[in-house]
């Protein structure tokens, strides 16, 4: 069920995008100074030969549209139905949204510190977003909902993470990221016929920059060896979860979009939180348990506490706010459930780097 107003001119496209909820990208911006400090060293080997790979750019004529792309927008795209256009408008303004903060994020962390490595990196992944950012701008310009980034970036409200949160989150949302794209691309190359808008074409090459963007955090935490262990392992757990139930909320609240790629959200979602379980054991010590039908259960509760919060939202008055309150404190209930759940536990492996095989 989607409860999203409808986004039909390039304010509301905007307005969006500004929003600050639970489940909406958000920016950040982190301690400038201890990014400065961080040493590398301990992973330089891999470091270099990341570097290298980024200074070759094997993406840099990735980024722009063939002959074909505007007649499959009017083949194809213009056969959706209405209610399913809405949730891909919303899907291009929150990965949008989202490629938008990671461009932001790296492109502070590149103008305030001198760390020769970490500002050559961060330079580096904000090109990349920066791209992919224009990418998905131009897919919502056709509809005439183009989204001025400059406005976007004063008027969105920042998140101040330290800076082990933004590895963390960070981390995470990369290899998501990458998880998500290459599981969307390996459907429709499946399923040519299932292709409604061509940007999915685009999907292979580019979800390699985010699988890259991710390497990188790895290295930086697995430099940091204590970012790994002791008490740091319970706020993992943390951004684990967080990732992975907003995720479940979020595609469960426009479930047409899968259905039109012939996908299950719930299994999509699976597959995906298994693609990125599998890679996260480059650096976590832990991943979470999927095979735990409690978990299961517990991310179906939490997409139902959201469809009755957002009901109550909608009745509004003081029931509303009463029932509000009640489904936060279910929310909150449910996902402390899930956070004290068994998680599975792994020894770190002497190699960090994976290669995008999926
Ligand atoms: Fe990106
Ligand atoms: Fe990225």
């Amino acid at each position: 069920m989607n409860t999203i107003a409808a986004i039909d001119s390039a304010e509301k496209a905007s307005e969006k995008a500004v929003q600050s909820t639970l489940l909406s990208p958000r920016f950040y911006t982190t301690d400038f100074a201890a990014m400065d400090r961080l040493d590398i060293s301990a992973v330089r080997a891999e470091w270099d030969q990341m570097m290298s790979e980024y200074e070759g750019d094997n993406n840099h004529d990735h980024f722009q549209r063939d002959a074909q792309f505007a007649e499959e927008v009017a083949q194809r795209f213009s056969q959706v139905s209405p209610a399913m256009r809405q949730e891909f408008l919303d899907f291009l303004i929150s990965s949008l949204t989202s490629e938008f903060s990671g461009c932001i994020l790296y492109n502070e962390i590149a103008r305030n510190i001198d760390n020769p490595d970490i500002k050559q990196l961060m330079r580096y992944m904000a090109r990349d977003e920066s791209r992919h950012a224009s990418f998905l701008n131009q897919s919502l310009k056709d509809f005439g909902l183009g989204i001025d980034l400059g406005n976007l970036k004063r008027t969105k409200a920042y998140t101040y993470f330290k800076p082990k949160y933004i590895f963390y989150a960070t981390y995470l949302s990369e290899k998501i990221g990458y998880a998500r794209y290459i599981s969307i691309y390996r459907q429709l190359e499946k399923n040519p016929d299932k292709r409604f808008h061509p940007i999915f074409r685009w999907f292979e090459r580019w979800c390699n920059d985010e699988f890259r963007h991710g390497e990188s955090f790895a290295l930086i935490m697995r430099a940091q060896p204590h970012l790994l262990k002791g008490g740091n392992v319970y706020w993992i757990r943390f951004f684990l979860l967080a990732v992975y139930a907003t995720m479940y909320v979020r595609d469960h609240s426009r479930p047409m979009l899968h259905e039109e790629m012939g996908l299950d959200s719930s299994v999509y979602d699976f597959e995906v939180f298994q693609i990125t379980n599998d890679i996260t054991k480059q650096v976590f010590p832990v991943s979470l348990d999927l095979d735990n039908p409690a978990f299961r259960a517990g991310l179906k509760q939490l997409f139902q506490v959201q469809t009755q919060m957002d009901l109550a939202k909608k009745r509004g008055g003081l029931v509303g706010l009463l029932q509000r309150g009640f489904w936060a404190a279910s929310g909150a209930v449910t996902f402390a459930r899930l956070y004290f759940l068994p998680v599975n536990h792994h020894a770190l492996p002497d190699q960090v780097r994976m290669v995008p095989a999926w």
